[in-house]
């Protein structure tokens, strides 16, 4: 695992852009795993001023979705979907076909985790995955205690995951969803390489348990440490604990 400590949330997203900037122009069509929450913005708009630029060709490049509220109605402005197009997919100019994500509105939603799990296996894998880390160390929403091993199912929120999710529903607990649609641990460690952006000091603890302690299901991030291609990109205040 490399870990690169910068000064602030902006030259992490920067330093992240160039590295996916450096893989589209070695693959012009790379499946880039993204996450959403506020962490992630950063390199989102680093990498929209590049392409609008004329510096980035992502014309051809494809986005998968890694993780989704379950039950919230299609076309809601919260769900995983809506933010992913909004936020990366339009943005970058792309078509709404370069985009695929779990369907949180299936009646059968383990039969779409399923599909899902194909599917990103159909699109040839993940090339980079975008990562953000919840304060209790989780990734995509894998609480603590998820399987190492984990494909992309169905799981129940914590307290405190929907307490800090909360400021994207006008700040009501209550229009938090209970349940999402996550790609399993398994499914992430997958991806060619793995790219943990934390920024403040909210993440400090969780960034220490991820990277110095051990490998271990109560801090599902922790499993980075196996996978062969992991970078931890963390600000000055998230790193304050290492
Ligand atoms: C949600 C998402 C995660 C994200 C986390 C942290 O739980 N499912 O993918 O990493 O929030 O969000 P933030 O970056 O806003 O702190």
């Amino acid at each position: 695992m490399e870990v690169i400590i910068v000064p602030d949330a902006r030259a992490g997203g920067e330093l992240i852009a160039e590295g996916i900037a450096d893989l589209l122009w070695r693959k012009p069509d790379a499946l880039l795993g993204v996450a959403t929450g506020s962490t992630p913005l950063p390199i989102y708009e680093a990498l929209i001023a590049k392409v609008r630029s004329g510096s980035v060709d992502a014309s051809r490049a494809r986005v998968a979705q890694l993780d989704e509220y379950v039950g919230l109605p299609a076309g809601h402005p919260e769900s995983y979907r809506s933010t992913v197009l909004r936020q990366v997919v339009e943005p970058l100019g792309l078509s709404p076909d370069a985009f695929i994500g779990p369907d949180g509105s299936a009646s059968d939603v383990q039969a779409a985790c399923t599909a899902y799990d194909r599917e990103l296996a159909a699109a040839g894998g993940v090339d980079l995955q975008i990562l953000g880390i919840g304060t209790d160390g989780h990734i995509g929403f894998n609480e603590p205690c998820s399987s190492l091993a984990s494909r992309t199912r169905i799981k129940t929120l914590t307290e405190q995951t929907r307490v800090d999710n909360a400021r994207f529903f006008d700040n009501d607990i209550d229009q938090v969803p209970h349940h999402v649609i996550t790609q399993g641990i398994g499914t992430i460690l997958e991806a060619r390489h793995l790219v943990l952006l934390a920024t403040g000091e909210g993440k400090a603890d969780a960034v220490a348990a991820t990277v110095e302690g051990p490998v271990a299901a109560l801090v599902p991030a922790s499993a980075l440490q196996l996978h062969p291609h992991a970078t931890v990109v963390v600000d000055e205040a998230a790193a304050s604990k290492l």
